[in-house]
């Protein structure tokens, strides 16, 4: 859930919205629908008005929706945007779309269900032959040396530990990646395509690719870096490639199990995995680092490895576990049987200090515990 700061951020970077204004400008005419897909505070919903469209809808499902209604009233476009709070996938349009356009990556595209989304809204929202915003990403890939970025993986376990073995955790954090920036002389190998996404066909939401480098400048290599190109319209786009482009995306590096020291001519190999498993990637990536028919490095790291899991929760996660509801599993089951329509928060709250009068000293209390189960479950 992004807050409104945050939308603030993605309409501050010039980069990204000029792109995004100049792929609408090319794409919608007078007498469009469009449809905006996760609108957020509205920026591209009010930029398909001002250039005539007859008829927008703006779907989001975060609350920020409600700012995005006050600046489309404060802007004079509130008869011709039709807000609707609630994910693409979940609605129905009284019309399809001449123009869809989203933004639904976050540090690179590879973000939940944002490729099943596209799909969707292409089969379902889209005229045929209607236009998409954007219409490719194309995912690049390098060995990097990034001696701050690894820094702030692994310092606070073998700099800043205090004398204590913090081997373990180093161990874990190096199997998650994190948002990062280089410079282009930071690059020690040519970048290599590892995905090209088309929005036009895409439906499959996992991706795997071997990638394979001959190391071009000598260096202390620090993992794989990860970034995208954006093309939006034709001959419109933005990249956020090592070296300057779209700053709210950022890039990933996805580090090594340790720093490997590499030559001119050294061979890297890499398969990288993306898996979507409920509603996060699983991230694998397997390298392999030779030089002069030796091999220097071999790490298997995943961001399975990088979720620290209690042999207890492991348990729990298991499927031949047979559950029973915790205290909180108790409390859940018991407001969410009392919400049929017939009982008030008020009531529900009264039932529930008397029904768990440890958890709850007071009505107050037990009336915020149920507003807080009332506005994620019912309708
Ligand atoms: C990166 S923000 C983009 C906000 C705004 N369009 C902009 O360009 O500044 C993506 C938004 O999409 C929303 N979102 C994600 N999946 C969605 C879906 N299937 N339907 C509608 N909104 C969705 C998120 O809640 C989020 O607000």
């Amino acid at each position: 859930m992004y807050s409104v700061a945050s939308y603030g951020s993605m309409m501050a970077d010039q980069v990204r919205m000029n792109a995004y204004a100049e792929a609408l400008r090319k794409s919608v005419k007078p007498d469009s629908v469009v449809l905006d897909i996760g609108t957020g505070t509205g920026i591209c919903a009010l930029l398909s008005c001002q250039l005539g469209a007859r008829r927008v809808f703006a779907i989001e499902p975060s609350d920020a929706i409600q700012v995005a209604r006050e600046i489309a009233a404060a802007n004079g476009y509130a008869d011709r945007i039709e807000f609707i709070q609630d994910l693409s996938t979940n609605i129905t349009l009284p019309e399809r779309a001449d123009v869809i356009v989203s933004d639904l990556r976050g540090v690179l595209p590879l973000l939940g269900h944002h490729f099943a989304a596209i799909a969707d809204a292409r089969r379902r929202h889209l005229v045929p032959g209607g236009v998409l915003i954007p219409q490719q990403d194309t995912l690049w890939a390098a060995i990097v040396t990034a001696p701050k970025q690894y820094a702030d993986f692994v310092e606070p376990w073998e700099t800043h530990n205090h004398g204590f073995n913090m081997q373990a955790a180093r161990k874990l954090v190096l199997n998650t990646w994190g948002k990062g920036r280089v410079a282009a002389d930071q690059l020690l190998t040519e970048p290599k395509l590892w995905a090209q996404l088309d929005y036009s066909t895409i439906e499959s939401t996992n991706i795997s690719a071997e990638l394979n480098w001959n190391v071009t400048q000598a260096g202390e290599a620090h993992g794989v870096f990860v970034w995208f190109d954006a093309l939006l319209a034709e001959g419109v786009g933005f990249s956020n490639a090592p070296g300057g482009g779209a700053a709210v995306y950022g890039s990933a590096l996805f580090p090594f199990l340790q720093p490997v020291s590499v030559q001119v001519g050294d061979e890297a190999q890499v398969r990288l995995s993306a898996n979507l498993v409920t509603e996060d990637y699983v991230w694998n990536w397997h390298s392999s680092i030779r030089g002069r028919g030796m091999v220097k490095a071999e790490f298997r790291q995943s961001t399975f490895f990088g979720t620290p899991l209690s042999p207890l929760q492991l348990r729990r996660r298991a499927s031949d576990f047979s559950p029973t509801l915790n205290d909180d599993g108790q409390l859940v089951s018991f407001v969410l049987a009392r919400m049929t329509g017939a009982n008030s928060l008020n009531q529900i709250a009264e039932e529930l200090v008397v029904e768990f009068p440890s958890r709850f000293a007071n009505h107050q209390t037990a009336l915020a515990k149920v507003s807080e189960l009332s506005q994620q479950y019912s309708r």
